[in-house]
């Protein structure tokens, strides 16, 4: 593939699976924006990913400062927001503050980010959302998570069918191996992820760059618009 003079803007590009895609990007020679909150991480990611990437420091929940990052990007070719939330709790007993904070950054951050970057998308560009398995597959505790996933996947497709010629797509993983699992212990960790492991039919769980593939693959492919693509090695199904 090859994404020379292309330049895609990725909000959580300083983590995980926003990193991965980043690096895969410049690997196949284009050029990356990368936003997130913390300077400090943008700082090693940019070190990271070496050439062909600028920063950009914003809280997605933040309309004002998600404009500005269009104004100062100008025309651009892919927007991809991989940005991270999460609550887990039984529905009656989760706080309903907690669960209106999921939809104020995953729904409304990918809501404002949509919005103020499709008027600098080329019409030949591509928005890719993220959503997660919970949003198909229902899980206790994850009922908060389950509706803003779903949100975000019929969002998408209105904006599919509203912003063409502009592509509107949705990443659904399972399990992926990313810094936001950091909070647990190290052994928890590594025995919940074996456990998630054994119970897929792929038998491992993803790392960022499995997922970064299919991000390269709806930038590029032109026919693909409105699909929610699922990459959770068969979660949804077990
Ligand atoms: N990992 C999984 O197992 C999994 C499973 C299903 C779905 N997903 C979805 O996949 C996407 C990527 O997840 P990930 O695991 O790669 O996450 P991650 O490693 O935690 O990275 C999240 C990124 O988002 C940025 N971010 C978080 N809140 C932000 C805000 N309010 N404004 C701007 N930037 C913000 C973070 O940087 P700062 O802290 O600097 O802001 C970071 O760069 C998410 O939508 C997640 O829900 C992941």
């Amino acid at each position: 593939m090859d994404l020379t003079n292309q330049k895609i803007v990725i909000i959580g590009g300083s983590s995980g699976i926003g990193l991965a895609t980043a690096k895969a990007i410049v690997a196949a020679g284009g050029n990356v924006v990368i936003a997130s909150r913390s300077e400090a991480k943008l700082n090693a990611a940019k070190a990271e990913i070496g050439e062909r990437v600028t920063t950009f420091s914003l809280d997605i929940t933040n309309e004002e400062e998600v404009q500005k990052l269009f104004s100062s990007v100008g025309s651009f070719d892919g927007l991809v927001i991989t940005i991270s939330v999460e609550a887990m709790g039984a529905f009656v007993e989760l706080d309903s503050q907690v669960a209106r904070q999921i939809f104020e950054n995953k729904f409304w951050g990918h809501y404002y980010a949509a919005k103020y970057g499709a008027a600098q998308l080329k019409p030949s560009g591509a928005i890719i959302f993220f959503s997660g398995y919970a949003s198909q597959k229902p899980v206790p505790n994850l009922s908060i998570m389950a509706s803003v996933n779903g949100a975000l996947e019929a969002l998408a497709r209105s904006l599919a069918v509203e912003l063409s010629p502009i592509r509107v797509n949705v990443v659904s993983p399972g399990l992926v191996a990313t810094p936001l699992y950091e909070g647990m212990p190290t052994e928890q960790r590594q025995n919940y992820f074996n456990y998630v492991a054994d119970s897929l039919p792929v038998k491992r769980i993803a790392q960022p760059e499995d997922i970064a593939e299919t991000v390269l693959y709806l930038i590029n492919n032109k026919f693909t618009t409105g699909a929610v693509i699922d990459v959770d090695g068969g979660a949804r199904l077990v």
